[in-house]
């Protein structure tokens, strides 16, 4: 009995009883077929980098279904008879690629290109949806949904939301944002004028007809009877037949232990008839168990019945379409009985009144209330879901019969849990409460429950503000998470502000002013992205300066661009995971497995005993200092590296690492230091360089004494963030003749992985190799955390003389690389009442962790950013901290993006001191150019260079910031549960220039390869380094030098072939590299000038080098730019507006505007750096507003998974999204005037945290009134992040019972 399915059109037949049933497609794409444009990055069906289309054929209708499916979580036995269309599917470099890639390509929607198969086949099958049912066309509205659920960390979104919606039928070209199409006048093709892509060969058509299925250890029962043979017959053979039932699998996103285990036999239970229809009666609709999700939504919406639109709705924020569109509403409601999964599903249908048809061996089949299913002990392995009931609801006629469902969760639009969801369900007459059925889950909660006190409370009562007061104090009595939940008060506080909402309309005697929306409707879409780009093209340097389209952007897109994990396995591969301390300071005593005995396939466990007599334990040598690679006698903290578990797979060394048992021991140990305040109390900090430490400015005690006003030790607490780069850390090291090594690593530090990797082992510098060709976004992650991941490949390759690798998986990838740096900053500010500043003292403690790694430039960083003002004179302490806590790494903005939210706080809180303002303080505590070269000294450059005070004004105009502080105050008047806020935010980024070396060869045929230092990590590098070698080479004017950008590929980074590569970071390693091609075209222009110049005529440029050869000339020219002192440091200059939306029921900001002027200089890429702008605007608004980092007491990181750990996703990006770049023109210092966009921009978003605190302010402005609370009221911090519960709790948990009794009071007057 055989496997049989298409991957691409081409045929896979697997013997069955061969198939691991555990294995998924994904596993089987990446490791078995040469199809790897399907990326893993969170294996938990979280961010959609995996995402296929798979089609189902069905022989009676003669039909094929398509829809996405996340392949890390689809088993493969599960994909039998179906066919598998992957990007490269789509189209590719060698069939041509398909319109969508070109899309993301002229969008310039790709940068690392890690999520661009995912998005692209996501947005395909959205196309070919509407494609197929002609009835819903292909809107924006469907674009933007298209790729909801895709995460992608580079680009911000919006160039893919634009790149989606091109294709809308209701799209006016004029707003579709900044892309190379409309440029040169081209249309857009429409979709279905697209050459057709066969989703299902007609190969598989045919076979299907005369396929049966087969009793092994996968088996696909195909009805109710045959299976519930089958589970008779297992249970006769006794209890130790181990069984899972399978539908989509998708539960094993969550529940990943599942995946460990391994069952005596898997049932398919998607090949079940009964089991998959949808029924609709004149009691209701019977929706079988195994229905997908996306299914029953489109059902519910046929029904024509309101509450099952509501329904709809609401399961249209579950998970993300690709996991809807496998997972069943079966699957959901078992996960929730069973395993406490906090479901949605569970939530809404117990409002809705549903039943469900179970059937067990004991009992058969059964029919129960929902409530009584949930109630239920758990559910055994044998026990069946049949079908799922919905009645129709039964109301008198009198009476009016509502229903509405809530959820509160990180991101609107679904991809994540909810704090707390809610359904009620009432019968209404007049005012009055019938009956009604009040639902919760999610919030702690074994399942979703009815609160009954509440229920039985309003049934009779006619709705009043007082009979509202007693039945939300009931909730709160009701309503109480579990111990160990996080943010209780904020779960329990919502039910009651839901079933508020829900029933405020029913009150009669409101004397409210009227509003214009009193509380977001939860189930009012977001309005539609919106955005636009100002940006600036020249041509002086022809190509440099044109808006060119990324290199390789439609490679990326259909998969084919090969990342280090996409390489072929090498013959005899082996692969390696990390075993990491679970303890922060103990002596090692042991390494072990548990049950003592050794997992499956493992071969080794390297550690620190492993290293060659001639090598050193080093994990990390650069220019100031080593680390060691693997703890030896001690751990230094959590996720601290002990050993590298080597196994034939990477499952097996995963596994292995998971049942690995470190025996510790801490008698006789310090107390290990777990906070800053420990550290300070141990003074345990790391040495700063004098030359690495910051300049005061100015001398405070005077500053402080002409102040009028002092604020006095305040204090400011900073967490950390994860890098979040969709291509987690990852290395193949290849052992080659004559005891070298070659080793692939995915770096943003080649060079210094080499050094490394010949330490550790003891070899030769000119014995290793280390190659990387791109990199799946680095944000500073990747530069020294990723050498220790290569380096102990390259120790385990060469001990065990066979090729290793290892993809560090999510979680592990989080526990060991740690993130930025956390910080504690106390301040001490002096000020005159007109706001001006006079002084600012600082004590700053940075969180470096154990080891000191790059946490050397954060003071200068730190202080960088924060001399954005002229704060009169300025003085510090900075202390890098030595703590047992995980070392930190340098995160993009690494301590600038801190330095500039301490300045905004102490700005904010001279504001409320003085109740002025926010912006008029900025504005007046503006650098002139005198103080600020007072501040930065060299680096302040000339006069006309500092363009800040006038890019203030000017998006002052363009933004129209003060009508509209004037609409948010009239909007903040008017509106009781929302408020807006509104704020004006200017940035100074001081960056440096770094050597960096180039080479430029000319072939043959014309062709020309460049290699460079620096590391495309999506940033755009080898796209700038292509126009800079085309404009130096193209002075020589020959005939067809327009065409060279053409002929020109960089390659990947080699060290063997390119030494002194230094590192890529500090966001001009593109300006350098330039600089080194440029050093090295102006070389081979001298060579070929002459050539040239004895020519009689115009020369073509293939004529040119054929000559050239002929003539010997060396066509190979290498160079190393090497900035000058002066010109290595310069600044970078933006300003951003924000105005957000908070709404005080839930907490939830909605980014309703932004507004960047960013200083580009002359740029060398305008497409590039806009890229560079939004993206890393959009990383910056994770740090501010979403991505909590929290860890235990003991330092390892909780929020490890895409479960927890939230990054923006297109629902939480600004909805009107404007940005406007400037050429502030000539400057010789700088690589063609150019200026950075990497790094700078990301601090634009403390403007959305600004504008949040300003809504905030307004919010406790209105509960101090209705608390009866007099005078300005205590000034207050909005700690970063700024999610839901933290702005929930600012703006009072309890605001909704505060509301009430105030207008209780109000109408008793
Ligand atoms: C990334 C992600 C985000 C999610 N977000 C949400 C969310 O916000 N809200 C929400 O409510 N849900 C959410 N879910 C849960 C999702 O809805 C479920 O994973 C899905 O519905 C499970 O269906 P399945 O067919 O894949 O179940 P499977 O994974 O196949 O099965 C789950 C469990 O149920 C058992 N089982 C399945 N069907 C039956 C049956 N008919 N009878 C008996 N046992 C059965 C299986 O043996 C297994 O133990 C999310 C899931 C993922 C992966
Ligand atoms: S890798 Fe499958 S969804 Fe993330
Ligand atoms: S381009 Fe989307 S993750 Fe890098």
């Amino acid at each position: 009995m055989s496997l049989v399915f298409a991957i691409n059109g081409q045929r896979f037949e697997l013997e069955l009883s061969s198939v691991d049933p555990s294995t998924t497609l994904l596993e089987f794409l990446r490791y078995q077929t040469t199809f790897k444009s399907v990326k893993l990055s969170c294996g938990e069906g979280g961010c959609g980098a995996c995402v296929v289309l798979l089609s189902k054929y069905d022989p009676i209708q003669q039909n094929v279904e398509d829809f996405t499916v996340s392949s890390c979580l689809t088993l493969l036995c599960s994909v039998n008879r179906c066919s598998i269309t992957t990007s490269e599917g789509l189209g590719n470099s060698r069939d041509g690629f398909h319109s969508i890639h070109n899309r993301f390509s002229g969008f310039h929607a790709s940068q690392c290109g890690f999520c661009t198969p995912g998005m692209s086949v996501s947005l395909f099958s959205a196309l070919l949806d509407s494609d197929k049912s002609k009835a819903s066309a292909f809107t924006v509205v469907e674009a933007e949904k298209a790729v909801s659920g895709n995460l992608c960390r580079c680009t911000g979104y919006r160039p893919i939301v634009d790149a989606c919606k091109s294709f809308a039928c209701d799209v006016d070209i004029e707003d579709l944002g900044f892309n190379s199409f409309c440029k040169k006048g081209d249309c857009l093709p429409r979709f279905d004028s697209e050459k057709r892509v066969c989703t299902f060969p007609e190969f598989l058509k045919d076979e299907i007809k005369s396929m049966e299925s087969g009793v092994y250890k996968w088996c696909s029962p195909e009805s109710v009877e045959e299976l519930k043979r089958l589970l008779e017959g297992f249970k006769a053979n006794g209890d130790g037949v181990s069984i899972k039932l399978v539908a989509g699998n998708t539960g094993t996103g969550y529940y990943k232990d599942e995946r460990e285990k391994s069952y005596d036999k898997y049932i398919d239970l998607t090949r079940i008839p009964e089991m998959k229809e949808i029924r609709e009666s004149h009691s209701g609709v019977e929706i079988g168990a195994v229905v997908t999700i996306s299914k029953v939504i489109a059902a519910l919406k046929e029904v024509k019945v309101k509450m099952f639109g509501k329904l709809a709705v609401h399961m249209e924020k579950i998970a993300a379409r690709f996991i809807r569109n496998f997972g069943s509403i079966g699957g959901n409601l078992v996960m929730a009985q069973r395993r406490q999964f906090p479901s949605d599903m569970a939530t809404i249908l117990l409002a809705a009144g549903a039943l469900v048809n179970t059937m067990s061996l004991s009992r058969g089949i059964e029919k129960q209330t929902l409530e009584e299913f949930l109630e239920g002990s758990p559910l055994e392995a044998h026990d069946l879901v049949l079908s799922i009931e919905i009645p129709f609801p039964r109301c008198e006629t009198s009476s009016e019969l509502r229903f509405e469902t809530y959820r509160a969760a990180p991101r609107p639009q679904g991809s994540a849990l909810a704090y707390l969801n809610a359904a009620f369900l009432a019968q209404v007459k007049d005012t009055m409460v019938v009956s009604c059925r009040l639902a919760f889950g999610a919030y702690g909660t074994k399942h979703a429950i009815r609160c009954k006190e509440a229920e039985e409370y309003l049934c009779g009562k006619v709705i009043t503000e007082k009979v509202l007061h007693e039945a939300v104090t009931i909730l709160g009595k009701n309503i109480v998470p579990q111990d160990g939940t996080s943010n209780p008060a904020y779960r329990s506080s919502l039910a009651g502000g839901f079933l508020f909402e829900f029933l405020r309309s029913l009150i009669t005697q409101t004397k409210d002013k009227p509003s214009n929306g009193y509380h977001c409707d939860p189930q009012k879409p977001l309005p539609v992205l919106s955005s636009s780009q100002i940006v600036p093209i020249h041509n002086e340097y022809h190509p440099v300066g044109q808006p060119v389209t990324k290199s390789g952007a439609s490679l990326q897109a259909s998969g084919e661009a090969v990342y280090v994990d996409d390489i072929p396995a090498p013959a005899n591969c082996l692969y390696g995971a990390f075993i990491y301390s679970k303890k922060p300071y103990a002596r090692i005593k042991g390494i072990g497995f548990k049950e003592s005995s050794v997992p499956d396939g493992v071969l080794a466990v390297i550690s620190c005993k492993d290293i060659p007599k001639s090598g050193e334990n080093i994990g990390l040598k650069f220019s100031l200092g080593t680390e060691p690679l693997f703890a030896e006698e001690f751990t230094n903290s959590v996720g601290h590296c002990i050993a590298l578990v080597v196994a034939d797979t990477q499952r097996h060394a995963d596994a292995a690492a998971n049942l690995a048992v470190v025996e510790y021991e801490t008698e006789d140990l310090e107390p290990p230091i777990l906070t800053l305040e420990d550290a300070v109390k141990k003074q345990s900090f790391f040495e700063i360089f004098p030359f690495l430490y910051p300049q005061q400015v100015g001398d405070t005690s005077k500053g402080m004494a002409e102040a009028e006003h002092r604020l006095l030790s305040s204090e400011i607490r900073l967490g950390s963030q994860y890098f979040f780069y969709m291509e987690t850390q990852t290395a193949l090291a290849v052992p080659d003749e004559d005891n070298s090594m070659v080793v692939y690593s995915s770096c943003q530090m080649p060079q210094y992985v080499h050094t490394t990797v010949a330490t550790c082992l003891g070899i030769p510098e000119n014995n290793v190799r280390v190659i990387t060709r791109r990199v799946g976004g680095g944000f500073g992650g990747k530069a020294v955390k990723a050498i220790p991941v290569a380096t102990a490949c390259a120790l385990a390759a060469h001990k065990l003389q066979r090729p290793v690798r290892t993809y560090v998986n999510r979680k592990t990838d989080m526990i060991m690389t740690g993130g930025r740096h956390p910080m504690k900053i106390t301040y001490t500010v002096g000020f005159k009442s007109t706001g001006k500043i006079t002084a600012l003292e600082l004590e700053i403690l940075i969180d470096a962790g154990a080891t000191l790694g790059l946490s050397v430039m954060m003071p200068s960083n730190v202080i960088g950013a924060l001399k954005k003002y002229n704060w009169g004179a300025l003085s510090f302490d900075v202390k890098l901290c030595k703590t047992n806590l995980l070392s930190k790494a340098i995160m993009r903005g690494p301590g600038d993006v801190q330095g500039t939210y301490i300045a905004e706080a102490i700005i904010e809180n001279v504001a409320s001191s003085l109740s002025l303002e926010a912006d008029t303080i900025r504005k007046i505590n503006l650098h002139t150019y005198e103080s600020l070269a007072l501040f930065y000294k060299d680096s302040a450059g000339e006069p006309h260079e500092y363009t800040l005070p006038s890019m203030w004004d000017k998006l002052g105009v363009s933004s129209k910031f003060e009508e509209r502080v004037s609409v948010v105050r009239e909007f903040n008047e008017s509106n009781i549960w929302r408020k807006r806020g509104i704020s004006r935010v200017p940035i100074t980024y001081p960056v440096n220039m770094y050597a960096t070396p180039g080479r430029v060869s000319v072939l043959s045929d014309g062709t020309i390869v460049v290699e460079v230092g620096g590391i495309e990590l999506g940033q755009g590098l080898w796209t700038k380094v292509k126009q800079m070698t085309s404009y130096v080479l193209g002075s020589l004017q020959c005939d067809g030098s327009e065409e060279l950008l053409e002929k020109i590929r960089v390659v990947q980074s080699d060290t063997l072939s390119m030494v002194q590569g230094n590192f890529t970071g500090g966001s001009t390693t593109s300006q350098g590299s330039c600089s080194a091609v440029r050093l090295c075209c102006e070389t081979l222009v001298k060579r070929l000038k002459p050539l040239i110049e004895r020519s009689d005529g115009p020369m073509s440029w293939n004529k040119l080098i054929s000559q050239a050869y002929a003539q010997s000339v060396n066509l190979s020219a290498s160079d190393l730019y090497a900035p000058g002192q002066t010109s290595s440091q310069y600044l970078n200059y933006g300003v951003a507006v924000s105005e957000v939306e908070v709404d005080l029921v839930t907490g939830q900001t909605t980014v309703l505007q932004t507004d960047i002027l960013y200083d580009c200089g002359k740029s060398l890429n305008p497409a590039v750096d806009l890229g560079q702008i939004e993206g890393s605007f959009v990383q910056g608004l994770g740090f501010f507003m979403l991505e909590e980092y929290i860890t235990d007491s003991e330092g390892l990181v909780v929020t490890d998974s895409t479960w927890t750990y939230k990054i923006p996703t297109i629902d939480t990006i600004p909805r009107q999204f404007n940005v406007e770049m400037l050429n502030s023109g000539c400057n010789e210092k700088r690589v063609l005037s150019s200026k950075a966009s990497g790094e700078p921009p990301l601090l634009l978003a403390a403007s959305v945290h600004c504008a949040t605190r300003e809504a905030v302010k307004e919010a406790r402005k209105q509960l101090r009134i209705w608390k009866g609370e007099d005078g300005p009221g205590s000034t207050f911090q909005l700690p970063v992040p700024a999610t839901m519960p933290v702005v929930k709790e600012l703006c009072g948990l309890d605001i909704v019972e505060s509301y009430l009794v105030w207008k209780l009071s109000v109408n008793s007057r």
